[in-house]
């Protein structure tokens, strides 16, 4: 059996959670794509540090990218490490190389995702993001394929793990905010630097990154407003609590007459509405097209399990693209056309 090689930069939460799936998962993999995926190396910062998974032993460590993107037997480069700067020149190095890149990061695709959409389609390469945006949940997907005939005229939604379960353990156990942080990065939800969290800016990397979807249009990430949810007191939870409403981080993006509107903040949610009722890691969000009319995606938003899943599939896709001759997956869903920037209301 053919056998699929993977370079995956980062072994932490995601990398170990894909990892694991690749492992518990493997024989259905093999029945639904009709080969073995393997991964052959790992790039971390730190050769010592123990990990929580054992890959096995045919899979090798190391500390210089330039292992991954030249070794001519790893067919994907897997990005699970967050951050810009090492993370952006594995990606630009795997599209000289010819390989195809999959990432779960929010932030990269956010600040260069113009640039790295503009390289993959240079070198006939693909960059899938699925696990970037809401963890488990298929949004990326639904927007690209199922929805890909209709207008969204609105998209509104918890897309932050970690705020999340902030904000519900507060509500429910009476936790401080500290505490449930420290929780919320013990469960491995958070950003390395979980003011990217709590401060709405994950959010907002997502907001972007899903724009691009749902319009085929770039909403510059400084022109969307973003209030996070440091200054949520307990006692602002209380009030809301006793008027019947619960208190979300949201983010929303609304086509107003062909302009668009966007932001991040939290919000008072009444308890009657579905959003209100999103515990956890959990993440929810509401796509309304101009013919499937409204419709509801909930699921694990954070978490190496959830997110491993989306990255999983990915891959799948990525090998079966390559399977069908189309070396280059569509990245947007806009037929890889460069993005025009948003009209912005
Ligand atoms: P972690 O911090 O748990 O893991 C990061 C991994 O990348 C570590 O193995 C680390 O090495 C390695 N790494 C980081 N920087 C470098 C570098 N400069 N050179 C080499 N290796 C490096 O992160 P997560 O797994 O939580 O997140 C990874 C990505 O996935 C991020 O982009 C994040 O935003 C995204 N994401 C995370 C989700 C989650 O639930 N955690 C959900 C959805 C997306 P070492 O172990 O040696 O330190
Ligand atoms: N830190 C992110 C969150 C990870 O909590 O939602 C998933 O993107």
């Amino acid at each position: 059996m053919d056998v699929i090689k993977l370079g995956l930069g980062g072994f932490g939460t995601v990398g170990s959670g894909l990892a694991k799936i690749l492992d518990s998962n493997a024989q259905r993999i093999e029945k639904r794509i009709g080969k073995r995926i393997e991964i052959r190396s790992v790039l971390v910062r730190d050769l010592t540090k123990k990990r929580a998974f054992d890959p096995g032993p045919n899979v090798t460590f190391t500390d210089d990218l330039n292992v991954l993107v030249n070794d001519p037997d790893i067919d994907i480069i897997v990005e699970l490490m967050g951050g810009l700067d090492t993370a952006k020149d594995l990606v630009l190095k795997a599209f000289a190389a010819g390989k195809h890149v999959v990432t779960a990061n929010k932030h990269l695709l956010a600040e260069h995702g113009l640039e790295l959409f503009d390289a993959a389609r240079d070198h006939s390469t693909g960059l899938m993001f699925e696990a970037s945006c809401a963890g488990g949940i298929p949004i990326v997907q639904t927007l690209k394929e199922s929805l890909a005939g209709d207008e969204i005229t609105q998209m509104l939604g918890i897309m932050n793990g970690t705020a999340n379960y902030i904000l519900s353990e507060m509500t429910t156990k009476g936790l401080d905010f500290e505490t449930a942080l420290a929780d919320a990065q013990d469960l491995g939800y958070a950003e390395a630097d979980p003011t990217f969290d709590i401060e709405g800016f994950d959010t907002a990397h997502k907001l972007c990154v899903l724009i691009r979807m749902a319009y085929g249009v770039d909403y510059p990430l400084n022109e969307i407003p973003i209030q996070g949810i440091t200054g949520v007191t307990p006692m602002d939870i209380q009030f809301a609590r006793e008027f019947g409403y619960r208190i979300k981080l949201l983010a929303h993006v609304m086509d107003v007459d062909g302009k668009l509107e966007a932001g991040v903040h939290p919000a008072l949610v009444p308890y009657t509405y579905l959003l209100a009722r999103v515990g956890g890691n959990y993440n929810a969000v509401r796509l309304k097209g101009n013919a499937v009319g409204p419709i509801m995606l909930h699921g694990q938003g954070a978490g190496d399990l959830p997110t491993g899943s989306a990255v999983l599939a990915d891959i799948m896709n990525v090998v079966r693209n390559v399977g069908e001759g189309c070396p280059a997956p569509d990245n947007t869903g806009f037929r890889n056309q460069p993005l025009t920037k948003a009209n912005i209301l």
